[in-house]
């Protein structure tokens, strides 16, 4: 039996339900959900327009008729490039009218302060190159400070590998959990990463001005120990989610493997600070043009333990795995929601297919005691058949949506 809690949003100003939170709850009222959304020229979607009306929403259809889009679609509210990582232009839809070059997300969000209007798009510098716009109640902002309303975390096919590839993905995804626990840390690894590429610019180049060299290493230090610390207080503040029991679901070991955030384990951040600026300026003679710095956070990774196999995550089986990532997702929720006041939007890509049937039970029981919206897909309607009365189900064909009752 899945835990009852009333699936439908309170209207604006009504009062929230306060039926009983099952075990593993943390207690949050706030309910952070997508509302309103309209997509145009968007993938396979010409235009759409859809209003969700429950915590839960299933959608279901056929291969490539455009889950995995309504998703992404989804993602571009928060910063970044999306669950797909995509090109900004491969987003806009191929055969869109002549003239119409652009793609945009527009949502009505309700967040922990109330009902916001998100919007997305795809636009343009003034040098005419392509990069994310954001508007926030109609005004432009940066798209960094959309992490500031909602959070959105993901959880897609392509993960599957994140144990088994290089450390790129685990920081990305890393940077992500962090990001929906302090959502500044996108705007750090953000100047962290614009000093890194003009170091490495500068190195093509022959290395430029001694003193102007130092200074734009001083300035990466500080941003390169900030992030550093931001992700180890957020895995601090995750490791006692991740840790409690999550019934079906394994307990995950997570640290991080990084010489910066390593010297933060016994030095105040002003010290990690000027010895990495030392570092960075000693380093300057041998590193070479083609590979840029050759250390910082920007090399750190992401290690995950099966705590109860005791086993590196890379070695155990794929569905251990994927229950690994579904258990830290779920910790990070929690943690996001004890936070912020709200849990993420969880957008859940193919999730329900990988698990048998008493994990997939517990993982709709858990995103229920939750209380935020979760976006589940999959092609198979009946796997998402005990969630019943509880989830608004959402037919997806040929880029066009149906929506049941
Ligand atoms: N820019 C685009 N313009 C038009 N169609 C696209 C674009 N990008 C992807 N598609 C198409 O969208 C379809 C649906 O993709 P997807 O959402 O991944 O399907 P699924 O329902 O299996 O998750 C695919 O057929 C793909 O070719
Ligand atoms: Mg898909």
């Amino acid at each position: 039996m899945l835990a009852a809690r009333q699936n439908i949003m309170p209207e604006a100003g009504a009062q929230s339900p306060v039926s009983p939170l099952p075990v593993g709850a943390v207690g949050t009222a706030a309910v952070c959900a997508v509302e309103r959304l309209r997509l145009s020229n968007f993938r396979n979607y010409d235009s759409l327009a859809l209003d969700p009306a429950a915590q839960v929403m299933v959608l279901t259809g056929a291969n490539g008729a455009g889950k995995t889009n309504l998703l992404e679609a989804v993602s571009f509210l928060s910063p970044g490039r999306g669950l797909r990582r995509a090109r900004l232009r491969d987003v806009v839809r191929q055969g869109a009218a002549e003239g119409a070059e652009s793609w945009a997300v527009a949502a009505t969000v309700r967040g922990p302060d109330g009902p916001v209007k998100l919007g997305s798009s795809l636009g343009r510098t003034e040098r005419g190159r392509d990069k994310r716009s954001a508007r926030m109640d109609g005004q432009t902002v940066s798209p960094s400070s959309l992490s500031r309303v909602i959070g959105v975390q993901w959880l897609t096919p392509q993960m599957d590998r994140l144990f088994l590839e290089g450390p790129s993905s685990r920081r990305r995804f890393l940077d992500r959990l962090v990001l929906g626990l302090d959502p500044d840390h996108g705007r750090r690894v953000g100047a962290y990463e614009r000093s890194l590429r003009e170091r490495a610019k500068l190195s093509r180049d022959g290395g430029g001005d001694p003193a102007w060299l130092s200074a734009l290493e001083a300035r990466m230090a500080a941003s390169g120990v900030a992030v550093a610390a931001a992700r180890r207080e957020a895995l601090a503040r995750l490791q006692r989610f991740l840790t409690a029991a999550v019934g079906q679901f394994p307990k995950a070991g997570l640290a991080i493997e990084g010489r910066i955030e390593s010297w933060l384990d016994d030095h105040p951040a002003v010290e990690v600070e000027s010895r990495f600026a030392e570092m960075l300026a000693s380093n300057r003679q041998h590193e070479d043009a083609a590979n840029g710095t050759a250390e910082g956070p920007h090399r750190s990774d992401l290690v995950v333990r099966h705590l109860d196999r005791d086993m590196p995550a890379a070695q155990c089986s794929t569905g251990e795995q994927k229950a690994l990532l579904i258990a830290v997702m779920l910790a990070n929720a929690k943690a996001e929601a004890e936070r912020r006041g709200a849990a993420p939007i969880l957008l859940l890509d193919e999730v329900a297919a990988h698990l048998d049937s008493e994990r997939r039970e517990a993982l709709f029981a858990e995103i229920l005691a939750l209380g935020g919206q979760a976006w589940l897909s999959g092609t198979d309607r009946n796997l998402f058949e005990p969630l019943g009365g509880q989830a608004q189900f959402v037919t997806v064909d040929r880029g066009q949506v149906k929506t049941e009752g």
